[in-house]
């Protein structure tokens, strides 16, 4: 099992390529289904979860090549309906084919997630919407098994802001026979990304980016090429990174648009940010300032930054509180911030960060993919040596990221 051993306090000085978007690659490599005609997509990020995304694709009979950032994929025939629970089980969002094969195919059968390291995370919410526009769907030994002769147009309230869940049903309904409306939609960019591939390949989508998506179903869709868009959370990540280790880098390939939440908070940390149409320039020469953060539905400060925030907190001048509102154990990685020194107590949702000028090299855990890049930023200003273990779920979410950020100048090396 793969470890990353890393000397604290380096700065870090250069410039980086900003990856495609996980988010925003899984739910339109599914859209591959909705279509016999080849979907050519670019920008995919090199990532675990897209290795997975295409392995559960090929089950289903989707051809599917890769060439660097290009990925071709058709699904002419499909030779199986099923997402099998061995794959499921490893990639909570493989639950975005069911409604890309209830569409296309008229029946899937997708085995149920089950739970993950931060919080139960069910698809009530996909299911219902599902059945709204008429599919018959139960539970049967631990899969969704779905089945609708051709779905219908419906008006979709989900109980709670879900991107997945919006995306599911996007997708469904975009060869369901008339208009399905869904309120209370995600606003997430990573939604709009997908919108833009499914409007590329023919569909007809209104408010993507709203809370309010209009989608007047067609009777077929057709290929397409699209470029994935940059992965905001990756560029957060990098921009911790620089709060803590300090210096200055160059953000390339990025859309800073999509991320007003993140800069605000790291302005606000004292990181100095000047942004163009695809890059962010950034440069830190001091401690860096506590900052409070509760995390909501874009365009809020993102769950998925929650963690990298927190780490920068551990080490910042003044006291923080942290409110995780969106899933239920989201703060795996306080422990393991504790065993590096950090000084946190939780209360329910929140978090309180007493920030400590250094924090001490230890060997700490990943737990889960955000978990692990709050606990390498936490390594970049550790004293000493850090040895971060179980380091596959960095690689769910992050290309390389020892390599670059070492081209960065920080001192980190994966090894066995
Ligand atoms: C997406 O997960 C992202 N994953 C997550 O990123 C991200 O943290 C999350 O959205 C929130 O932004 C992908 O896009 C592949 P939700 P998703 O449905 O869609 C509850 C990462 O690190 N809920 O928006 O699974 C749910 O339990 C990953 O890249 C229901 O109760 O999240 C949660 O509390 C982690 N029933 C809340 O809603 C449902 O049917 C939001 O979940 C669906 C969701």
């Amino acid at each position: 099992m793969d470890k990353l051993r890393i000397r604290g306090g380096f700065p870090l000085a250069g410039e980086v390529d900003v990856s495609g978007a996980k988010n925003a690659a899984l739910p339109i490599l599914c859209a591959a289904l909705l279509t016999a005609e080849p979907l050519v997509l670019s920008n995919v990020p090199q990532l675990q979860d897209v290795a997975t995304t295409l392995k559960l694709l090929r089950q289903l009979g989707v051809t599917a090549e890769r060439d660097g950032e290009r990925v071709t994929l058709q699904a002419a025939q499909p030779v199986s309906l099923e997402a099998p629970y061995d794959l499921v089980r490893t990639m909570r969002a493989s639950i975005l084919v069911l409604g890309p094969l209830l569409a296309r195919f008229g029946q899937a059968r997708v085995s149920l997630p089950g739970g993950c390291a931060i919080g139960q995370r069910p698809v009530d919410q996909h299911i219902k919407g599902l059945q709204a526009m008429g599919a018959e769907i139960s539970i049967d030994h631990g899969y969704v098994v779905a089945r609708a002769r051709r779905l219908h147009g419906a008006r979709i309230v989900t109980d709670m802001v879900t991107v997945t869940g919006t995306e599911n049903l996007m997708m469904a309904a975009v060869l369901a026979e008339g208009t399905t409306v869904i309120e209370n939609a995600a606003r997430e960019p990573e939604v709009i990304d997908l919108a833009l591939a499914l409007q590329a390949m023919g569909a007809r989508i209104r408010g993507a980016g709203t809370d309010r998506i209009t989608i007047d179903g067609v009777d077929r869709l057709h290929g397409a090429n699209h470029r994935v868009m940059a992965d905001r959370i990756e560029a957060g990540t990098f921009l911790c990174a620089l709060a803590v280790a300090r210096g200055s880098i160059v953000l390339r390939r990025i859309d800073p648009s999509v991320m007003d939440a993140t800069l605000d908070k790291l302005r606000e940390c004292g990181v100095v940010i000047e942004t163009g149409a695809d890059w962010i320039r950034a440069s830190m020469d001091r401690r860096p300032r506590a900052v409070h953060a509760r995390t909501s539905p874009y365009p809020g400060f993102a769950t998925d930054m929650q963690a990298q925030l927190m780490a920068v907190d551990c080490v910042a001048e003044g006291s923080a509180v942290i409110t995780e509102t969106i899933f239920e154990n989201r703060f795996m990685h306080v422990l393991e911030l504790q065993r590096l020194g950090a000084e946190i107590t939780i209360e329910g949702s929140s978090a309180f960060v007493t920030g400590v000028p250094r924090l001490s090299g230890a060997t700490v855990m990943a737990t889960d993919l955000r978990a692990s890049a709050g606990l390498v930023i936490a390594a970049l200003v550790a004293d000493g040596e850090t040895v971060i273990d179980r380091i596959y779920h960095l690689d769910r979410g992050y290309e390389k990221m020892e390599t670059r950020l070492g081209a960065l100048g920080a001192r980190i090396e994966r090894f066995r």
